[in-house]
């Protein structure tokens, strides 16, 4: 039973005066006893149907009359354009109701019932993700995703980078340990991973360009609109690479998301009401780069307490990023704000050598990366320096060991990047089925 009739051809009037079948799901329903407008519902689109006793017969019409909202359907007709809402519309001959909904369980997301829910109308989404998922604003995000995903595997591989894959159960944190995810490993401890870093640096002398998308985990005990404690993570990983060798390809991913949203979703980015132009510019201009200090200088200039040596929370990148008209790199963080990985500055020590790529809109940070740094003895000065156990990190210090080279990579936070490129409020809008503190369910 395969499908090759689309709504979205139907109504790009592909089949204008064809007879179709079109195999979807009943998005709406009303009319008479002699007549009934079943909007149709598919992963492209929805199309009118018109259902007339007089031409399918009462066993037909009495079926489509009974058939409630999401049950799914076959139904034949004839496709004619009008000039009402939908501009095409299909004259049904045949009708068959392939999965049913029950009467006493209807579908159960409704005006009144987002409306009436104890928790609110969000938790009630939540809750009913699994059928929220069929619905236009999710179908259409779920969509964005996709090309997401595509641009960034498009961009890696056009530039001879080699996906590469790292284990998810680790041993030692990657970004500090108030968000590891412990989980009970056979009489011994495991954490699920935060980075897929520390195993890309030891493939780097094998590959030198690789890069990755898989989930990585964070115990964010608190919800925010851009944290998750399951996200999906692009990571790179470079040899020969100084800092600035490493931005160039975080602003090339970026922009060429951009650019693939505006060449394959320019309807579904209209839909999420977001500006072309806006997303235009984007994919056009470069983005500046800041140092750490500039940047403080501007926050406390705009009166937002911030000292020294702090690193910036979502409150202040937001109050940064809501003039920038496009994406910002800070760079030169102050050592003390930033995990042991990162290379300090030969110039001056107190920062290292790493940059946070902050979107605009109040959005802030999509992109952490930078040097890492590659000598046996100053990895471990690092790692003492934090008081942390050398045992997880031994093979992470042996890469030096052997032929350390400079080399850096960032990590992009793809449902960030969704979120802001979707213009959604949330992170969770993003992602099929969001995890956080409070939610492993659907
Ligand atoms: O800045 P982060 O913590 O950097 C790293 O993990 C590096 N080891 C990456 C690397 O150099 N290979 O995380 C990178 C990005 C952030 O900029 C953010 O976009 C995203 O990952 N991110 C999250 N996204 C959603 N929910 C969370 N809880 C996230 N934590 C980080
Ligand atoms: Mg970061």
């Amino acid at each position: 039973m395969t499908k090759d009739t689309w709504i979205g051809d139907v109504r790009a009037g592909n089949y204008d005066g064809e007879e179709v079948e079109l195999k979807g799901w009943i998005h709406r329903s009303r009319g008479s006893n002699k007549i009934r407008f079943v909007v149709l519902r598919d992963s492209t689109g929805t199309v009118q149907c018109v259902v007339k006793r007089d031409s399918v017969g009462d066993a037909i019409f009495d079926a489509m009359k009974d058939a409630l909202i999401e049950s799914s359907v076959i139904i034949c007709g004839l496709v004619q354009p009008t000039d009402r809402e939908h501009g095409h519309e299909v004259q049904v001959s045949s009708a068959t109701v392939v999965g049913p909904v029950n009467p006493e369980r209807p579908f159960p997301i409704t005006e009144s019932a987002m409306a009436e829910a104890d928790g609110g109308e969000t938790e009630f989404l939540l809750d009913n993700r699994h059928l929220y998922l069929r619905t236009g604003r999710m179908t259409t995000m779920l969509k964005l995703r996709s090309t997401v995903f595509g641009a960034i595997h498009q961009y890696f591989r056009d530039r001879d980078f080699i996906e590469y894959q790292a284990p998810n159960f680790v041993a030692g944190a990657v970004e500090g340990g108030s968000t590891l995810f412990e989980v009970p490993y056979f009489g011994r401890k495991a954490y699920l991973t935060q980075s897929w870093q520390l195993y890309a640096e030891a493939a780097m002398p094998a590959l030198e360009r690789l890069y990755t998308m898989a989930p990585s985990f964070r115990a964010e005990k608190s919800r925010t609109r851009r944290h998750l404690t399951e996200f999906w993570h692009a990571e790179m990983e470079i040899a020969w690479a100084s800092n600035a060798d490493v931005m160039e390809h975080g602003e090339g991913v970026v922009r060429h998301i951009a650019k693939s949203l505006l060449e394959e979703r320019e309807t579904e980015l209209e839909s999420l009401g977001r500006d072309l132009d806006l997303i235009a510019r984007y994919a056009d201009n470069p983005y500046p780069r800041m140092r750490y200090d500039e940047a403080v200088e501007t926050l406390q200039g705009m009166g937002v307490g911030i000292e020294w040596g702090q690193d910036l929370d979502y409150s202040k990148e937001k109050v940064l990023t809501e003039d920038f008209d496009v994406p910002h790199f800070l760079t030169h963080y102050p050592r003390i704000a930033k995990p042991f990985y990162h290379r300090p500055d030969p110039d001056d020590p107190k920062y290292v050598l790493c940059h946070d790529l902050l979107a605009p809109e109040g959005y802030g940070e999509i992109i952490g990366g930078g040097e890492r740094t590659w000598s046996e003895d100053k990895i471990l000065e690092r790692i003492d320096e934090e008081g942390t156990p050398h045992e997880p990190y031994e093979f992470y210090i042996d890469v030096r060991r052997y032929g350390g080279v400079p080399h850096g990579g960032f990590g992009l936070g793809v449902d960030r990047v969704c979120a802001w490129l979707g213009g959604a409020d949330h992170i969770r809008e993003t992602i099929p089925f969001p995890r956080d503190s409070r939610r492993v369910t659907p």
